[in-house]
């Protein structure tokens, strides 16, 4: 597994790092916000003579045409197999960026500094790598591991607040599916004040133990995908629409309706899915959307149109802090959870 370091000192940090190590070229990508924003944060720290790749920001640029051009100026660099790539930037660049140095000529090394907290305490633990394709998240892809990642909450100063709230939409589920004492610790009230630097180490460390389990998603990794099926749905139904949702958000609305599922399903008690909502209602407020909606929002839940009679797959809550997967969930169930969240 990669090795994780958290770092008040990240340029420092990363000066002695890269002395450590031997390359026969750095290469940096970003995209165009953190080429702005993070960059300079550490540029006087690399060695003289590494070179820098930015693409346009925005999940609509993780694909293969972005991943041509990044392989294109790693060849007209004349990187070789011994290369170092260091990825700065969110989940975007660390996907696409270590995607694009897991394949080029076989593989070279790359270092990854998640700069959003989203991609922090969910993207850089698990070596989960790759692009979208033709309207499919995630679609094209590889399993590798960084050879480190680097953490600092000092990138979150720049960070839009509402980028912010979309990675504590995944601190939250951390808690949920896997400690309770930590989803009690958790601020509602006043979130966007707290003590990033161990929120970022527990939630690492949460997703970290899951993932050593089960690398491959066979079993046990499945929980971490709690309130993601009926998220993701929501994510991609709004996706080109100004009621746009970030991910994080998505998530939220998929938490509610899958903690209602759970009381349906898995045995969480009602009083339990009542302080759920209370947290993520006063975190995230309540998105309205139309009752006429539905229909092709559950579809989206299997990317499939003929849902009638069929069953699901979902990891649910048998209480806070305790996440089991494979129960089957039927569409009809499905839309019981829509309504009860548009009735909350
Ligand atoms: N590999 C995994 O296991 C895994 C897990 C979760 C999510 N992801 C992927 O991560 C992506 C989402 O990650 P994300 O939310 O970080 O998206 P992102 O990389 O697009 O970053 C969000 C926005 O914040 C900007 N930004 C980044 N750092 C900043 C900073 N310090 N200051 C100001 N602005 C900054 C970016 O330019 C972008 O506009 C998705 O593509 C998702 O599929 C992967
Ligand atoms: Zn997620």
């Amino acid at each position: 597994m990669e090795s994780i370091i958290f770092s008040n000192t990240i340029a420092e940090d990363l000066k002695s790092y890269l002395a450590n190590h031997s390359f026969s070229k750095l290469g940096v990508i970003t995209d165009t916000n953190t080429e702005k924003l993070c960059l300079p944060l550490i540029k006087d720290n690399l060695p003289g003579g590494f070179s820098q790749y930015s693409f346009p920001a925005g999940e609509t640029h993780k694909n293969l045409e972005t991943c041509t051009a990044i392989w294109q100026w790693m060849t007209d660099e004349a990187f070789d197999r011994k290369a170092l790539i260091i990825n700065l930037g969110g989940g975007v660049t660390g996907d696409m960026g270590g995607f694009c140095a897991a394949t080029y000529k076989r593989g070279v090394r790359f270092v990854n500094i998640p700069t959003t907290l989203l991609s922090q305490v969910d993207a850089s633990v698990g070596g989960k790598l790759g692009v979208d394709f033709n309207g499919f998240k995630n679609h094209i892809g590889v399993f590798a591991e960084p050879e480190a990642v680097m953490i600092s909450e000092v990138f979150l100063k720049t960070l839009p607040k509402e980028e912010l709230r979309s990675g504590y939409a995944e601190v939250i589920k951390h808690g949920l599916i896997r400690n309770a004492n930590y989803f009690g610790c958790l601020k509602a009230e006043g979130w966007e004040k707290q003590n990033w630097r161990e929120i970022i180490e527990k939630s690492v460390s949460i997703k970290k133990e899951v993932v050593q389990k089960d690398p491959k998603e066979s079993g046990l990794r499945k929980i971490l995908n709690f309130g993601h099926t009926i998220g993701h749905a929501f994510e991609s139904y709004y996706l080109d629409s100004d009621r746009h949702l970030l991910h994080g958000e998505a998530i939220a609305i998929g938490m509610i309706c899958e903690s209602y599922l759970s009381v349906k399903k898995s045995g969480l008690s009602k009083s339990e899915l009542e302080i759920i909502n209370k947290m993520l209602m006063d975190v995230f407020g309540k998105f309205d959307f139309p009752v006429e909606d539905i229909p092709a929002i559950v579809a989206l839940c299997s990317q499939d149109k003929k849902n009638e009679g069929k069953t699901l797959n979902f990891s649910l809550l048998t209480q806070i802090g305790k996440c089991e997967y494979n129960f089957n969930v039927t569409v009809e169930e499905i839309f019981d959870s829509f309504h009860y969240y548009r009735d909350l």
